[in-house]
């Protein structure tokens, strides 16, 4: 039987604060597991957290030339020229984005390279390139791939709702080459493979050397840091001196707490069982998450009571989206017009402000956990870096939940101050706008410098 008072409603409100919350003491559990998965996955053993050697090191600064630059990895893809001063700036002249249509995010792999090339072309065309020289350019494409050198690799497995078939185990490099000469297109070296994390430590340390960290928090999330090569055991040793970037792949990161709807959101996701942190932190995934609490509570006759029946509006997956809960929170209006907005455009004429403060305060709940579990592994990074402190740290981060959620980075902060204390003074975390375009040619110029290939 439903039991719709409103000392109930609270009750289970407060029951889901506490489902959802992320103690200090859960954080301080969580980097410790996190530390022992880095270096499960540094020496090559069984691990969540891939850590995956880039071949690459941060910039100097210094790098100059001129770059085409892929970026695969949401529903965009996007092409572009971008210009590097070696005096810290990066200009992007021509840049062009396309959706990549559901057909071949979800289709075979030779469909997915055959849209990627016929871009460029139109790329090519529209900027009027002069296609009788070449031109080095570099592929950021954001999935786990498993490098065998700075332009080579093979991916190990889609995420964010890519499906392609033919791509995984395959050499990403290699299809492109493949779809350019189907296209008949041999004006492009491609000569840097790179992860968006990596590009976006490449794009924040090429104008600041305390980035040491490069995370992602968007439709997808993940992070790479600067590691020793002698630290990375699994490396082979002629790579193993100095210092090269590794891409966590800290979205499959599963030695966290989850909740009955991750479970449920998990089932009926394309790869279930994988990228267990990725659902819980972010844009892909936040809105689900909410949209199943809000069935819950629509079931048990505690929020749209006066709109029947209300749990048939919010059947549909994706029917609240994350940029849904990002207007919803970021309300500040007595009344919550934007949350009813939002509920209108929805179908639902009946609704009241309690309704609303319900809604506002579930997103807040959803975001708050993304926000501290982000936190929390960016804070497990860093004190495998620098254990005291002794330094200070510029995290660069890109991604729509950074940028534009309001609050996250507040909270992301809250949780540093609740860990360290002043010493979280030492640590910057800034918004590193364009990584995945600045960022690979960046490291396409690091690539083409003496050390190409060797760090
Ligand atoms: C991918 C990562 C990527 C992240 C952010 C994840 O789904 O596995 O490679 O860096 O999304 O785009």
């Amino acid at each position: 039987m439903i039991d719709a008072s409103p000392v109930a409603c609270e009750e289970f409100f407060s029951y889901l604060e506490k489902l959802f919350s992320i103690s200090i003491n859960d954080i301080r559990v969580m980097i410790q597991d996190f530390h022992a998965e880095m270096g499960k996955g540094l020496s090559g053993d069984e691990s969540s957290l891939k850590m995956i050697p880039s071949f690459i090191d941060k910039p100097k600064g210094t790098e100059a030339g001129e770059f085409l630059a892929l970026d695969l990895g949401g529903t965009n893809f996007r092409v572009l020229t971008v210009r590097l001063d070696g005096k810290g700036n990066a200009n992007v002249p021509f840049a062009s984005k396309f959706a990549i249509p559901q057909k071949d995010m979800q289709g075979t792999g030779v469909a997915l390279f055959d849209f990627i090339v016929g871009c460029i072309d139109v790329f090519l065309t529209e900027n009027h390139v002069d296609r009788s020289k070449t031109y080095d350019l570099a592929f950021t494409f954001s999935f786990p791939v498993e490098q065998t050198s700075i332009a080579a690799g093979k991916l190990i497995v889609w995420t964010k709702g890519f499906t392609a078939t033919g791509v995984q185990g395959h050499d990403v490099i290699l299809l492109l080459n493949e779809a350019l000469r189907r296209k008949d297109i041999r004006c492009i070296n491609i000569t840097a493979l790179a992860n968006d994390t990596v590009g976006t430590l490449a794009a924040r340390s090429y104008i600041d050397p305390a980035c040491d960290l490069g995370v992602i928090m968007g439709t997808g999330t993940n992070a790479c840091y600067r590691e020793a090569a002698s630290r990375i055991g699994k490396l082979n040793t002629v790579d193993a001196h100095g210092h090269m970037i590794v891409n966590m792949e800290w979205g499959n990161f599963d030695k966290v707490r989850v909740t009955c709807y991750d479970r449920l959101l998990d089932k009926a996701s394309v790869n279930p069982g994988a990228m267990v942190m990725e659902k819980m932190v972010s844009g892909m995934y936040l809105g689900e998450i909410t949209r199943l609490v809000l069935m819950d509570l629509i079931r048990r006759g505690f929020i749209l009571v006066n709109e029947t029946p209300a749990a048939e509006y919010f059947q549909e997956r994706g029917s609240l989206k994350t940029e849904d809960m990002s207007r919803i929170e970021g309300d500040r209006t007595d009344r919550l017009d934007g949350v009813a907005l939002f509920f209108e455009r929805n179908g639902f004429s009946n609704i009241t402000l309690h309704d609303k403060i319900l809604l506002q305060r579930l997103c807040r709940i959803i975001s708050t956990r993304a926000a501290r579990l982000g936190a929390a592994a960016i804070s497990a990074v860093l004190t495998w870096i620098d254990p005291k402190f002794k330094d200070v740290h510029t995290v660069g981060i890109d991604g729509s939940l950074f940028e534009k959620y309001p609050g996250f980075k507040t909270k992301m902060m809250n949780v540093l101050e609740e860990l360290y204390g002043e010493k979280a003074e030492r640590i910057t975390l800034v918004h590193a706008k364009d990584g995945s375009g600045k960022g690979a040619a960046i490291i396409a110029a690091v690539a083409a410098s003496s050390e190409a290939g060797r760090v």
